[in-house]
């Protein structure tokens, strides 16, 4: 079965054609990243503008990269939400219309359960259950995952995302946006040991996470002691960061006697995270899943993909009109 998955959550258009839910024939990610540089951060308004230039040609490429012809496809999916309503209004409506005029199904996605599988698009995949960090500009939370349709979020963020926390610390200092993988290249350049900042949550028995007081613990920093030593202020900012989720992760697999866990999302990128996660699993007796790279950020073959294994599941042609996207996270358990 061949799916043209669609995303337009935040500051990407990608489109991407997925066979069987793993395979990827083909996947365009479109960045708005320059476009929102000068203002630090993602504006809304200008995202949604963006996304409605750029959908047909990412769409027309995604197709054309695929050597798929646009008969051949089964189905569209695309992301309903969470996402900033304008942006996600884009992709969401272009895709109903495209799956109409062709007579083929419109599979809505939930972004998370996006975010999840893009495990499946790597050769080695996890079998369920595994338990899952998600960590992304958005949301950071931790899923029992049962299989491919259905999840328990057994802990979250009760503020800030830690992308958010990474990007606003970026911000503060300066380096730009957006600012995970700012800090990362700068973190490799300092101490982590030279500043110590505060692991929120780290001694609770629950898998809740808090980044606003840790951000905050820099910014208290910086205002005491100037930013002369950037790199060992994102050294210890990213370790403390990444301790707190490596931790969490693996003390929730072992509260379930989960043996696989996993990491997705933007963050899931950061080098350190990686490796910590990684070791830590190793020590423990449990096997890691980390998505490629190029797989981490927002796109649209782990859309795709979720499309494939809510197929059976998602409604068709004649009640894809009644479908409107939501901006909350509120990930379906079926
Ligand atoms: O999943 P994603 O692309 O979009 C959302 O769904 O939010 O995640 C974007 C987030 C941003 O906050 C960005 O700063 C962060 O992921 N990020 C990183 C790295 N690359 C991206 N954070 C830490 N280290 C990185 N290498
Ligand atoms: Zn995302």
């Amino acid at each position: 079965m061949i799916i043209l998955g669609i995303e337009t959550s935040c500051d990407e258009t990608s489109a991407a054609v997925v066979r069987d839910g793993g395979r990827v024939l083909s996947s365009v990610v479109a960045s708005q990243i320059a476009l929102h540089h000068p203002f630090g951060g993602v504006v809304p308004e200008l995202a949604s503008r963006k996304h409605l230039e750029s959908i047909a040609q990412v769409v027309h490429e995604a197709v054309e990269q695929s050597g798929i012809s646009e008969n051949h496809l089964d189905a569209v999916a695309a992301t309903q939400g969470p996402g900033l309503v304008g942006a996600l209004l884009v992709g969401f409506s272009f895709a109903k219309a495209y799956a109409y005029a062709r007579e083929i199904p419109c599979i809505c996605v939930d972004h998370l359960e996006g975010h999840i599988h893009s495990l499946f698009l790597e050769q080695d995949v996890p079998g369920f259950p595994f338990v899952a960090l998600l960590v992304s500009g958005g949301h950071t939370g931790i899923y029992d995952v049962i299989s491919h349709t259905s999840c328990e979020l057994m802990g979250q963020t009760r503020d800030d995302a830690v992308g958010e926390a990474f990007d606003k610390v970026a911000k503060m200092l300066g380096l730009g946006y957006p600012g995970g993988v700012l800090i990362e290249q700068m973190a490799s350049e300092g101490n982590p040991e030279q500043i110590h900042f505060p692991r929120p949550c780290l001694d609770t028995t629950d898998f809740d996470f808090s980044f606003s007081g840790l951000k905050s613990a820099v910014r208290r920093y910086i205002e005491l002691n100037g930013d002369t030593n950037v790199a060992d202020i994102v050294a210890g900012f990213q370790k403390a960061a990444t301790d707190v989720l490596t931790t969490k992760l693996v003390q929730a697999a072992l509260s379930r006697k989960r043996h696989r866990i996993a990491v997705v999302g933007g963050v899931a990128a950061n080098s350190e995270l990686r490796r910590k996660i990684s070791a830590s699993a190793h020590e423990n007796g449990l096997r890691v899943y980390l998505p490629s790279l190029k797989y981490c950020g927002d796109n649209a073959a782990m859309i795709a993909a979720a499309g494939f294994h809510r197929y059976p599941c998602s409604w068709v042609r004649n009640t894809l009109l009644d479908q409107d996207v939501y901006s909350k996270a509120c990930l379906r358990n079926n």
